[in-house]
């Protein structure tokens, strides 16, 4: 990149706010982003305390930042700071992407729209299927509005604390048609095999790495797709069981790209190409497997 094409009086600017954010793969995967589109932008980001919310929207906009990106833990809460939100995100409960309008910035999610878009490259096909979502955190939340969306024939929520799960279910209930059920982890062994399985859990990363939210691994003969939103081990436990049993194994890192590029889009109005994704994709992925944004 030659720094004379960039960063001069007409740069646009993006960013994300999160805390904590320095782990965040965001400004790299933005910045590829601006950087294969050719476009005059540069995204970058910052550490927002809770209390401070309100004032760093407001700031933000009255700077000009045309769009923002939103982590942990101020998903929920920046839905207050805002002049609209997308019927997808509401549904989803969480905003991760706001665009700029005359008004003030409009929220919507993404991670569903990154998830939606790696059943479809990896062919993981919803519709009529029997699901199982393990987890009822942020990213169950939007799984299972996806699964919902997609037309799935039953959703079967299955968490380690249950009350989560119960809510989950009537919240998704309340739109969608299909069968649902709660479970716990122990009788998902017993239970009617589902054609799907969505790991949205933690399990398998950070800490727990080397663990799986399943214990028997033989849960996984006679399923069909096993998906996990985990993406760093590229391999979690859960995926290395269930490949063994002969399922589709898709990681969370397809979800983890086409949710930064579904941002990308909102905030610029347009679509961009499969072969520029794979694009970015590419560089994305050599850049992982030099070790990561450690520095
Ligand atoms: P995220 O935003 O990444 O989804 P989260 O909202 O903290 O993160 O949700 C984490 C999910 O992983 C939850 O469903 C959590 O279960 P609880 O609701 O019972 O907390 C689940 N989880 C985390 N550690 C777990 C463990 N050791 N065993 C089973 N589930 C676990």
């Amino acid at each position: 990149m030659n720094v004379f094409d960039f960063y001069n009086g007409h740069t646009k600017v993006y960013g994300i706010i999160g805390n904590p954010i320095e782990h965040s793969f965001s400004p790299v995967l933005q910045n590829t982003i601006l950087q294969t589109t050719g476009f005059n932008g540069v995204y970058v980001p910052f550490k927002v305390e809770e209390k401070d919310i309100k004032k760093a929207v407001e700031g933000l906009y009255a700077l000009g930042f045309e769009g923002l990106n939103v982590t942990v833990p101020h998903k929920i809460s920046v839905m207050n700071c805002l002049c609209g939100i997308d019927e997808t995100a509401r549904k989803v409960g969480a905003v991760n992407t706001l665009k700029r309008t005359e008004n003030g910035f409009k929220g919507y999610n993404t991670d569903i729209l990154g998830l939606k878009k790696s059943f479809s490259i990896n062919k993981i096909e919803v519709k009529g299927k029997k699901t199982m979502l393990l987890g009822a955190g942020g990213a169950a939340n939007s799984a299972a509005v996806l699964l919902a969306e997609l037309g799935a024939e039953k959703i079967v929520f299955v968490n380690r604390t249950k009350e989560k799960a119960e809510a989950l279910k009537n919240h998704i209930s309340s739109f969608y048609n299909g069968k649902t059920d709660v479970i716990s982890f122990d009788d998902i062994y017993t239970y009617e095999k589902p054609d799907i399985v969505v790991n949205a859990t933690s399990v398998g990363m950070g800490e727990g790495v080397w663990q799986s939210p399943v214990k028997e691994d033989s849960f996984f003969k006679g399923i069909e797709a096993v998906f996990d939103v985990i993406y760093i081990p590229w391999e979690t436990k859960l995926l290395n069981d269930a490949k063994k049993f002969g399922c589709k194994c898709v990681n969370g890192f397809d979800m983890l790209i086409y949710q930064g590029i579904a941002s990308y889009e909102i905030w610029h109005d347009i679509s961009v190409s499969d072969n520029m994704a794979v694009e970015i994709k590419d560089s994305l992925s050599q850049y992982f497997l030099k070790g990561g944004n450690n520095k």
